[in-house]
C-alpha cells in the first residue's frame, strides 16, 4: 500500500488548516452580510450535470472530470465546481418560487490537472451564486462581494480585478463566426490545441499562451465590435456600477474564461505573487445554465475564489492572525490531575483555550507549555489544592499569582487571556 496521498492531493492541517480556516470564515461572514446562505450539495452527482451544464467542449468536461459508474451502474462525477451542482439544486428544490436566491458555498473540487504550485486535483472553493435578476446591479454586489472578501483578507492591493464581456447569446454567435472566419484563414499557422478549438470553441483560441497564436490574436477581431445595443449597455452599466462603488478593475477584451455557460459578465481576480497560477477568483452571470439543465429561464450571476491559493497569498504575506495562545494545565503530582482537569473543564466552557499536556512530570510539563506557546501555565499541588487556590505563571515575565478557583475565570479575563 502507498502510504501517501494521491497525486495533486495533500492533507491540509496545521498552519494551512489556520490559513484556510481564516480564508473561510472570513468569506463565510462577508457572504453573510450581503444577505447569502450556506448551501452544501453532493460532492458527486449525475455525470450530465457537468457535462451539460460547463459544456463538453471545455478542457474541464472533455480532460479533466474524474467520472465513474458506482456498483449500481450510473454515471456518476466528482464535481469539478460548485456552479453546476447548486444550479441543479436550485431546479430539484423548486427554488424559483423565492427569488432572488443567494447561496454560497465552500468544498473540495475535483480537477484531472498537471499538478504544480497552487495548482491541485482536489482544490477548494468558496463560491456565491445569486439567481434572478437579470439586472446589472446583481453583477456589481456580485463583484463588491469578491472585492470585500479580499479586502477582508487584506490582499486586496496584490490583486487586479479583469473584466471582460461575453455579451447575449446573439453577440456570442456573431462573434464566433468573425473569429472562425479569420482564423481559418491561418488554420496551418495556429498551435494544434487552437486548431482544435477553431472547431469546437473558438473563443477559447483568446486565451491560447502559445507564442504564434498570440501572434494571430494581435489581428484578431475584437468582442466590443459585435456586441447587440443591449449587451453593451448591460456591460457599460456595470462598469459604471463599479465606479460608484470605486472599485477598481481593468477591462480585458481577451477574457474569455475556461466554462462555457457564461454570458455577458467574465471577470477574474489575478495575482502576480503567486507565479503561474495567480488566478485566486473567477465568476461571471451565467444566463441560461439554468434552462440547459432542465430549469426555468432564470439568470444566475456569481464566483468562485480558490482558497488554496488565497491561503497560499495570506501566508505568504505574513497575514494570518496570530493564533490564541493557550493555558497550560500543571497538574503537581499525579493525584491533582482530575481536581485540575475539573477546573480546566470549567474555564473551557467559559472559553479559554486550555492545553492539556496528558503526561510527564512538572518540569516535563512546563517545557511543554512553553514549546506550545502558552501565555501561563495553571499549577497546582496539594497545598493549593487545600487552600482551593491555583498559581497562574506568566510564561512570558515569569511572574506569578495564587488566585482563588472561584475567582480564577474573572482574574484571567482581567489579566487578558
Ligand atoms: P474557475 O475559474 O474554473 O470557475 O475556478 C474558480 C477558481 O478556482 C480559480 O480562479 C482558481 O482560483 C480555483 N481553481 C480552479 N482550478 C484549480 C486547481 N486545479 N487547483 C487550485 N485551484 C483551482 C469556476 O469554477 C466557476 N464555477 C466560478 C463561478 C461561480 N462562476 C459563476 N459562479
Amino acid at each position: 500500500m502507498a502510504v501517501q496521498p494521491a497525486r495533486g492531493t495533500r492533507d491540509i492541517y496545521g498552519v494551512e488548516g489556520q490559513a484556510f480556516q481564516f480564508v473561510e470564515e472570513a468569506a463565510k461572514k462577508v457572504a453573510e452580510t450581503y444577505g447569502f446562505t450556506e448551501i452544501r450539495t453532493p460532492i458527486f452527482e449525475f455525470a450530465d450535470v457537468f457535462s451539460r451544464g460547463l459544456g463538453d467542449a471545455t478542457d474541464v468536461v472533455s480532460k479533466e472530470m474524474y467520472v465513474f459508474e458506482d456498483r449500481g451502474g450510473e454515471k456518476l462525477t466528482l464535481r469539478p465546481e460548485g456552479t453546476a451542482g447548486v444550479v441543479r439544486s436550485f431546479i430539484s428544490e423548486g427554488m424559483e418560487q423565492n427569488l432572488p436566491v443567494k447561496l454560497f458555498y465552500n468544498g473540495p473540487m475535483f480537477r484531472y490537472e498537471r499538478p504544480q504550485k497552487g495548482r491541485f486535483r482536489q482544490f477548494h472553493q468558496i463560491g456565491a451564486e445569486l439567481f434572478g435578476p437579470t439586472v446589472p446591479e446583481a453583477d456589481i454586489e456580485i463583484l463588491a462581494m469578491a472585492w470585500d472578501i479580499l479586502t477582508a483578507l487584506g490582499i486586496k492591493d496584490l490583486v487586479r480585478l479583469e473584466l471582460n464581456t461575453l455579451g447575449d447569446a446573439e453577440s456570442r454567435q456573431s462573434y464566433r463566426d468573425a473569429l472562425v472566419a479569420y482564423f481559418s484563414a491561418y488554420k496551418n499557422d495556429l498551435s494544434d490545441d487552437s486548431r482544435a478549438r477553431l472547431e469546437k470553441n473558438p473563443l477559447r483560441i483568446l486565451d491560447s499562451k502559445d507564442e504564434k497564436d498570440k501572434r494571430l490574436l494581435e489581428g484578431a477581431p475584437k468582442m466590443t465590435d459585435y456586441l447587440t445595443d443591449a449587451s453593451r449597455a448591460f456591460f457599460d452599466a456595470v462598469c459604471k456600477g463599479l465606479d460608484a462603488l470605486s472599485l477598481p478593475y481593468v477591462v480585458n477584451p481577451r477574457l474569455v474564461r475556461g466554462l462555457d455557460y457564461y454570458r455577458h459578465t467574465v471577470f477574474e481576480f489575478i495575482t502576480d505573487s503567486l507565479g503561474a497560477q495567480g488566478t485566486v477568483l473567477g465568476g461571471g452571470r451565467y444566463d441560461g445554465l439554468v434552462s440547459e439543465l432542465g430549469g426555468p429561464a432564470v439568470s444566475g450571476v456569481g464566483f468562485a475564489s480558490g482558497v488554496d491559493r488565497v491561503a497560499m497569498l495570506v501566508r505568504k504575506q505574513n497575514l494570518l492572525p496570530a493564533a490564541v495562545r493557550p493555558l497550560a494545565l500543571v497538574p503537581v503530582g499525579a493525584e491533582m490531575t482530575l481536581p485540575m482537569m475539573k477546573i480546566a473543564h470549567d474555564l473551557r466552557t467559559k472559553g479559554f483555550v486550555v492545553d492539556m499536556s496528558y503526561s510527564g512530570n512538572m518540569s516535563k510539563r512546563m517545557k511543554k507549555a512553553n514549546k506550545i506557546n502558552a501565555i501561563a501555565a495553571l499549577m497546582m499541588g496539594s497545598d493549593e489544592y487545600q487552600a482551593g487556590s491555583v498559581t497562574v505563571r506568566h510564561l512570558d515575565s515569569g511572574d506569578q499569582k495564587l488566585v482563588a478557583i472561584s475567582d480564577l475565570a474573572a482574574h484571567l479575563k482581567s489579566e487578558g487571556f
